[in-house]
């Protein structure tokens, strides 16, 4: 069949690069895609948001799949664009509706699912500008660090941890007054802090079962030893030490099973992933957030773990039989190290010249913000390049990571030096 993959970062390179293995993919499609997509697929220069120009391309190119990357389209309604035109109805669309992205577009609707199914998470309360005294007030009651959150989309920025009563009652009414981030937080909700470990759970899908894929962790700030701003992520490994079976067990139970219930209890439709942030808290499993696409850069840890055929996973999310699906995976580690631009995650330059991308036998090489120039890569992004290195444990598998990235050049490049080391320390 002839795909389209939405997006151009390092999750879409992953996924093209996987889709690419199967045998059931005919011609594949990146929109717009990256340098490194456009080794594996074709890219075509539309906008995430272009509903009509992907519509037009899905009926040209009689694309049967479409695989939605990251969470902007989805929460913008793609499926329900899709499914409300007649030509375009039974093409397969991996990612849910406008209702089912709200898991990841509002924090205030995920926060009551989670309240109405039962699901562990942090206890919290939404204030807007009309309630802010109340907010205020609220916040004097409260025990510190204490977590902000703005309720819509905020491009991984709109979390807040405040650390004393002034931050704490600043950042609400810079938020809630100020608009610091737009319409997005014009609701904030204010969360007690879970004090734990972090891991990524990633489920796929068809609205009535579902396969659990490997879990990762995620290292989000930009500075060694977990320090600086947060960023879309700089490092990821899978799988995660301490997920071990009596603890994804848990996740399994007292999670993703209500998540699944909840959503059809709900009649929300649901085909596609769902992402599951989790804190683990004295081997207890705490909802931080969902997201309704894979992480990026945990993607290109998890996928290459994989080894089903993906376009088989990804179709029978899109059309039903995801019960009939058993995943196979490497038991092998595989650590994922982010390039980035000077300056990321603040102003950045681009168009840097870079050096050393050829992908090695033993690692793979997956772009985010590159394009090419005539036959020069350049950067195109704050997040450049991730590099995945596959081995028996981690040591050796950050070792083929770190090799690669030292051989990689631009100016201004930088990494952290750190990434799994935490992991390493819990052998
Ligand atoms: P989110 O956008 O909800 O994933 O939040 C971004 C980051 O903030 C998370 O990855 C956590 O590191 C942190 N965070 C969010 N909520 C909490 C919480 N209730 N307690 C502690 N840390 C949190
Ligand atoms: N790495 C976190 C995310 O994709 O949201």
């Amino acid at each position: 069949m002839n795909i389209l993959i939405i997006g151009s970062g390092g999750r879409e390179h992953t996924f093209a690069w996987k889709i690419r293995q199967s045998t059931q993919c005919k011609k594949l499609y990146v929109c717009p895609g990256n340098a490194g997509t456009a080794q594996v697929a074709e890219n075509i220069p539309l906008a995430v948001d272009d509903f009509e120009g992907i519509a037009d391309l899905v009926l040209k190119e009689a694309i049967q799949l479409v695989v939605v990357g990251p969470e902007v389209p989805l929460v913008q309604g793609i499926r329900d664009f899709f499914e409300a035109r007649e030509e375009l109805k039974e093409v397969g669309i991996v990612g849910p509706g406008k209702a089912g992205a709200l898991l990841e577009g509002s924090k205030d609707f995920s926060k009551n699912f989670m309240e109405k199914h039962a699901i562990p998470t942090a206890s919290s309360q939404t204030f807007t500008k009309t309630t802010i005294d109340e907010g205020i007030a609220y916040l004097e009651k409260a025990s510190m660090p204490i977590v902000m959150k703005a309720d819509g989309l905020a491009a991984g920025k709109g979390v807040i941890i405040a650390h004393s009563l002034q931050e704490a009652q600043d950042t609400l009414r810079s938020m809630l007054l100020d608009e610091q981030f737009g319409e997005a937080s014009s609701k904030v909700l204010i969360e007690s802090f879970l004090d734990g470990i972090e891991l990524s759970v990633f489920v796929l899908t068809d609205g009535d079962d579902y396969v659990v894929l490997p879990e990762a962790k995620d290292y989000k700030r930009i500075g060694e030893g977990d320090t600086g701003p947060n960023t879309g992520g700089m490092g990821a490994i899978s799988p995660v030490p301490f997920a071990d079976e009596a603890f994804m067990d848990k996740v399994e139970q007292k999670v993703i099973r209500p998540t699944i219930a909840g959503l059809k209890m709900e009649g929300i439709p649901y085909q596609g992933f769902i992402f599951i942030g989790l804190m683990n808290m004295n081997g207890e499993p705490y909802v931080i957030e969902y997201n309704v696409r894979m992480g990026d850069p945990e993607t290109q840890a998890v996928i290459p773990r994989l080894e089903n055929d993906l376009v088989d996973l990804l179709w029978a999310s899109a059309k039903g039989g995801l019960s009939t699906k058993t995943l196979r995976v490497n038991t092998a580690t595989a650590t994922t190290v982010v390039l980035v631009a000077e300056g990321y995650p603040g102003p950045y330059q681009k168009d840097k010249a870079i050096t050393g991308l050829d992908s090695d036998s033993d690692c793979i090489v997956f772009h985010a913000g590159t394009k090419l120039r005539d036959t020069e890569f350049r950067t195109n992004g704050g997040r450049v390049v991730a590099i995945t290195g596959i081995a028996s444990d981690i040591t050796k598998a950050l070792d083929i990571a770190y090799h690669k990235a030292n051989s990689i050049r631009w100016e201004g490049m930088y990494f952290r030096k750190d990434i799994g080391q935490d992991l390493v320390k819990l052998q």
